[in-house]
């Protein structure tokens, strides 16, 4: 069985008897814990080389989790139906060292995961796929299954040793016996993943296969994501549609408590959890393969801080109807519904919230609805006061993000109306909010959000202006000259990214520092906490944004020779005395000693004697400004990491998509 340091193992048919439990296996030590909770799963069944299709969605999904990786294929012509399995803690490079070292035999069914741990130490034999005490199931799954301790118990009592400390691994035992209580018929691995699914609680994505079914893979969904690619006579799963680009842009919607069978005959079959038949929702998928590939960088991020123009560009586009109105994808909210909203909620997390707190200055000054701006994790915990006229914005460029999709249920059990803005098709929160804007920013790798972000501004843009004009406080051609305004943004974004050399010099002279503050005022304010969360995650630099005007409050104690500080100059055409009084701002930090980084808009020269280095950024109106003077902070960030020698697209601790409350 599967050992540390012993990757590759062969298993062939076990003791397990039909009816019951598994046979017990030898002793180890068990502890408590779950494991796999925001991790990568890819399924594929079909003519080609499984292994090599898996591996190459894994390496697509490993954005979502590299503390260990692994493999299972079904050997096309092996008469005992054999499963063959490959794991290895670390990045997917580690397993993939292995299987270059001891290649798998060809298959044609496979299955792979890509690991973050929260409970549980990233090893070998916490790693997944886990198999059943006969080696007859193979299981991935992301998410916690809350009861796993309960049925473990039952399992043990049945005599069944556990060969890791994962609350996957029951599954496996589960999944095993339930088959062998299940009449042979067509659909009877699918039918034991229903009879399964039905006992777990907490979140799941599931994927299993079975050494008698060479031609058949099965995924189960509850509150975690999975979708399903459909090829010529081969079918996919993946935790994102990443996971399969490559083969195939025709996708289906799994839905909450599901259960697809994907067999090479009998093709696609999609069941909620008794058994019932359902539709799944099939769209095409719009991302370029090649969108997920570095493209001649040496990082996703910079890819995808370079696709930026673009990304706005396509956020923008096809938005405007033919009377000036707003386009949303899709829109379960009729317009009197909007006109009685009294109260704005944006409930996001990290960078999607900075994003909420810019759109709170635009949504307020284009509608005049209140806004209150909240971390999804604390949003539902102090009991916000809604109701029907409140209209709840959540921010996920994941869509799949646990705290934000929580804070929607609770929005939506308070009977609030929600509108998403998300980047990924067919994920969670969207299909569960009541009108959906998606931004058309492409799958984003990098870890550290950056085309997300700006997208996510775009529509929160639109947003603002699309309400305002539903309730008649603004007139069209009002929101015409703001929608000029957006669409002169991706050139000003380029004209940004083409001056970015000295930024990049200006970085490397930062790579020693151990602390920097950024300061910004008005929209430049949230731009500070997003340059300093970018510092935080890449370089691992205690790095903090404040208000501008608080620094006299206490952050400007902190302040010693030398210390870096950016700051965010405001327009000097913005209203009341903000500028003069950022402006002030520098002096009093540079008369501590600091060194000041300042980005100003060309043509505001009353910085020039207080900037010991000045980015300029081109002229763009105020409410709009975050997304021109946010790009420096992401290549500044960038900069500093891949200089310090770390991991640009993988930050330590991090994943992509936070799919854990
Ligand atoms: C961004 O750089 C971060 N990695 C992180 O704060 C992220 O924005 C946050 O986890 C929210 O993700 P979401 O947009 O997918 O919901």
């Amino acid at each position: 069985m599967p050992q540390p340091g012993n990757a590759a193992q062969r298993v062939t048919k076990g003791d397990g008897e039909p009816g019951s439990l598994p046979a017990s296996r030898t002793d180890r030590s068990i502890s408590t814990g779950s494991v796999g909770p925001m991790c990568g799963i890819v399924g594929y069944v079909g003519p080609q080389d499984a292994l090599a299709v898996v591996l190459e969605g894994l390496r697509r999904l490993e954005y979502r989790g590299y503390d260990s990786a692994g493999v299972a294929v079904r050997v096309a012509d092996a008469a005992d139906g054999a499963l063959i399995w490959a794991k290895k803690a670390g990045k997917l490079a580690n397993l993939e060292k292995v299987l270059a070292e001891q290649p798998l035999p060809a298959a044609t069914l496979g299955l792979g995961h890509t690991r973050w741990a929260t409970h549980g130490a990233p090893t070998d034999r916490n790693a997944h796929p886990h198999l059943s005490a006969d080696g007859r199931v193979a299981v991935v799954h992301n998410g916690i299954i809350e009861n796993f301790a309960a049925l473990r118990a039952e399992c043990e009592a049945a005599g069944v040793e556990f060969a890791s400390e994962t609350d996957t691994e029951v599954v496996a035992h589960l999944l095993a016996a339930t088959y062998e209580q299940t009449p042979r018929r067509e659909g009877r691995l699918a039918e034991a993943m229903r009879a399964v699914s039905r006992r777990l609680e907490g979140a799941f994505t599931l994927v299993a296969t079975h050494a008698a079914e060479p031609d058949t893979l099965v995924g189960s969904r509850r509150n975690s994501p999975l979708v399903v690619g459909v090829g010529e006579g081969e079918y996919f799963l993946g935790s994102d549609v990443s996971a399969f680009i490559a083969h195939t842009r025709n996708a289906l919607e799994l839905g909450q408590d599901q259960v697809v069978e994907l067999d090479r005959t009998r093709g696609v079959t999609v069941t909620d959890f008794v058994g019932t038949v359902v539709q799944p929702k099939a769209y095409t998928v719009d991302w370029d393969a090649a969108a997920a590939e570095k493209g001649g960088y040496d990082w996703f991020m910079l890819k995808e801080i370079a696709e930026q123009p673009r990304a706005v560009a396509d956020t923008l586009l096809g938005r405007l109807g033919p009377r000036g109105e707003l386009v949303l994808d899709e829109v379960r909210l009729s317009d009197q519904e909007l006109r009685d909203v009294d109260k704005i909620f944006v409930v996001a997390c990290g960078t999607a919230y900075n994003a909420g707190l810019i759109a709170k200055y635009a949504i307020e000054h284009w509608t005049r609805i209140p806004v209150e701006v909240e971390l999804a994790s604390e949003f539902r915990y102090r009991d916000p006061v809604l109701d029907r006229s409140t209209l709840v914005v959540v921010i996920s460029q994941s869509g799949e993000t646990m705290d934000t999709l929580m804070a929607l249920r609770h929005a939506k059990d308070q009977k609030a109306r929600v509108l998403a803005i998300c980047n990924a098709n067919g994920s969670t929160i969207p299909r569960e909010s009541d009108a959906v804007l998606y931004t058309h920013a492409g799958p984003e790798v990098a870890v550290a959000s950056t085309k997300g972000f700006l997208t996510q501004l775009v529509a929160c843009y639109l947003v603002g202006l699309f309400l305002a004009q539903v309730r008649g406080v603004t007139f069209e051609d009002e929101v015409y000259a703001v929608v000029a305004d957006l669409r002169r943004l991706p050139d000003a974004v380029a004209a940004v990214l083409e001056r970015m050399d000295p930024v990049r010099e200006l970085a490397r002279s930062l790579a020693g520092e151990d602390k920097m503050l950024f300061l910004g005022r008005h929209v430049g304010y949230p731009v500070a906490l997003e340059g300093a969360l970018k510092l935080k995650e890449l370089a691992y630099i205690h790095a903090e944004g404040f208000a501008a005007g608080e620094l006299k409050h206490g952050p400007i104690a902190v302040i010693d020779h030398g210390t870096p500080v950016v700051v965010i100059v405001p327009s000097p055409r913005t209203r009341g005395s903000v500028h003069g009084k950022v402006v002030s701002n520098i002096q009093e930090v540079r008369a501590r000693g600091a060194r000041t980084i300042v980005i100003a808009e060309e043509g505001d020269d009353d910085v020039l004697p207080y900037a010991d280095d000045l980015i300029r950024v081109p002229r763009t109106p105020t409410l709009l400004a975050p997304v021109v003077t946010t790009v420096p902070l992401q290549v500044l960030a960038c900069e500093i990491a891949a200089t310090r020698g770390l991991d640009v697209d993988q930050p330590r601790n991090l994943a992509k998509s936070v799919t854990v409350e």
